[in-house]
């Protein structure tokens, strides 16, 4: 019976009604299991803008520094506050969460429901027995280098983005991947492109010293053009991902198709801070706003659910706990209910309170 404190992020678009759906579940574990789950909500995102000048307030980061896990919505969306001359992106605040806090592996497990197979449009025979973890480095390359700059020169403007990674960044990221593979099929497939970037040689070349340290897990490198391809053509073969910021970004957005929908994905970002229960985290579903279906009951609450399931994991070490969360979704699944991402003929569409409320059903 423990006391966990949860900073809760409902931020924009679907992010506020999925995010409700996956604390209803929560609480119900709480109440089921014994446990006390404080939580406190803060703005993030476009709505952090508009209420407090900024994408996240420093008063937030405090919070969020306090508590024992962080459970996050989703930002952006608002035409308002995109495009290039936008003043203040709300995806800064996702950027400086996972920055400040030091959450530099993020984890994104792709396992499709049996159920769900044929939801995909991948077909069922080459999903069959796909079970795999991408670990998206998620603060370093591209997303953090600097000079990342449009500039006004005599020949007329230029851009720079700047891809840096130190051996210290690629050698923890390869780490926890070959860790998690320990656990799981023994596999760890390292991803870059080699063939043309420096940073991608010496990602290579740290990889390659980190698997010699363990001998007992099989080991290989993929370009990311191959691996963009192999994803689709044997993704069962796959166990542990890990690779890149910008690669990871770009590939998990993929690899959800093998699940059937985005709306079916969680991830977890964890550093190596440890707080009284476990690792300290941030816990998101991989989805976006998506504000042309936001507020009318078709967001599929799953990949938020999905994400207390991570969370109960990995910074509550309730790993009972965790996987009736992840039975519980797989019951409703089985039994044919859907959300409008999911539609399927002779299913039955639910809305995203509805699924909320038929996993925590399943719970109780
Ligand atoms: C993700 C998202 C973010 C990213 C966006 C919203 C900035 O696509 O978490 O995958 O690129 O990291
Ligand atoms: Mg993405």
């Amino acid at each position: 019976m423990g006391t966990y404190s949860i900073a809760v992020l409902p931020g924009d678009g679907i992010g506020p009604e999925v995010t409700e759906q996956a604390v209803h579940v929560l609480q119900t574990v709480a109440s089921h299991y014994g446990h006390t789950f404080n939580t406190q909500h803060a703005f993030v995102g476009v709505a952090a803008i508009e209420a407090e000048g900024d994408a996240i307030s420093d008063a937030t980061m405090e919070l969020c520094q306090q508590s024992d896990a962080i459970l996050f919505g989703a930002v952006g969306g608002s035409p308002r506050y995109e495009g290039p001359n936008a003043k203040i992106q709300p995806e800064r605040a996702l950027f400086r969460l996972r920055k400040d806090l030091s959450l530099y592996a993020n984890l994104r497990p792709i396992r499709p429901f049996n159920a769900l197979l044929n939801a995909s449009t991948i077909k069922a025979e080459v999903l069959q027995r796909t079970d795999l973890i991408v670990v998206r480095e998620l603060t370093g390359g591209l997303y953090y280098g600097k000079p990342s700059e449009i500039r006004d020169t005599p020949q007329g403007y230029d851009a720079i983005d700047t891809l840096i990674y130190t051996e210290a960044e690629i050698d923890r990221i390869v780490r926890t991947a070959f860790e998690l593979a320990r656990e799981r099929r023994k596999k760890v497939t390292s991803v870059d492109k080699a063939n043309v970037l420096s940073s991608s040689r010496l990602w290579r070349r740290v990889a390659e010293r980190v698997a010699a340290e363990y001998p007992d897990i099989a080991f290989e490198n993929l370009l990311v053009d191959s691996c963009a391809m192999h994803l689709i053509r044997r993704p069962a073969s796959f166990d542990v991902i890990v690779t890149e910021n910008m690669f990871g970004d770009i590939l998990t957005d993929e690899a959800s198709m093998l699940a059937g929908s985005m709306g079916m994905l969680p991830s977890a970002s964890l550093g190596t801070r440890r707080t009284s229960h476990g690792l300290f985290g941030l816990y998101e579903p991989i989805h976006g706003s998506a504000p042309d279906i936001a507020g009318q009951q078709k967001a599929n609450p799953i990949a938020a659910i999905l994400t207390v399931a991570l969370m109960l994991r990995y910074s509550f070490n309730l790993k009972r706990e965790a996987e009736a969360v992840e039975t519980a979704v797989e019951r409703v699944v089985n039994a044919g209910y859907r959300t409008e991402d999911l539609q399927e003929t002779g299913k039955t569409i639910v809305g995203t309170q509805e699924m909320g409320r038929l996993v925590a059903e399943a719970i109780a």
